[in-house]
């Protein structure tokens, strides 16, 4: 099933950012996936408002907007946590190990690719290759990369993340 925008609240402030990103790449419509990316940064998923500014400011049809948002998995239209995990999915990650460390991972956090723990922390998404198999198995955690790991090792980074948290 194609996945569907919320009309959730975004807050103002984020709407304004969203605009002033959009406005820059008005009537570049070959820019949209580079706008929607930088968006993202700030709103972290799409809401109907969110796309509907995009489509404005860039002069482009809200249909089109909402096309690209729906289709491309690596934009969201759900709610993610405030780390977003993203786990290689192609082939050296997966021949050297990946599937162990999502499993370590999902048990760790008791949740599934794709879904965000209760307490919107950490949201487990699968991406495609991250440029650094030399060191595969390898994920994301925003904007940060960590390769060799074993269960063990996502483990105790993920208890890294939560510790830094509580200071
Ligand atoms: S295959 Fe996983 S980082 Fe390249």
């Amino acid at each position: 099933m194609a996945n569907t925008i919320s009309n959730s609240n975004t807050p103002p402030a984020q709407l304004v950012e969203v605009a002033a990103i959009a406005s820059r790449y008005k009537g570049q419509q070959d820019q949209l996936m580079r706008v929607l990316l930088e968006c993202q940064k700030v709103v972290n998923t799409f809401s109907e408002d969110v796309a509907a500014i995009i489509a404005r400011e860039m002069g482009l049809s809200q249909t089109h907007v909402y096309g690209f948002i729906t289709f491309y998995a690596m934009l969201s239209t759900k709610p993610r946590g405030k780390y977003i995990i993203r786990m290689c999915k192609s082939a050296p990650c997966h021949v050297r190990g990946a599937r162990e460390v999502v499993k370590a991972m999902e048990d760790f956090l008791h949740i599934k690719m794709g879904e965000t723990t209760e307490d919107n922390r950490f949201t487990l998404e699968y991406c495609e290759c991250l440029g650094i198999c030399d060191i595969s198995p390898a994920i994301m955690i925003n904007d940060k990369t960590y390769g060799n790991l074993t269960p063990e090792s996502a483990r105790e980074l993920l208890k890294l993340y939560i510790r830094e948290e509580g200071k």
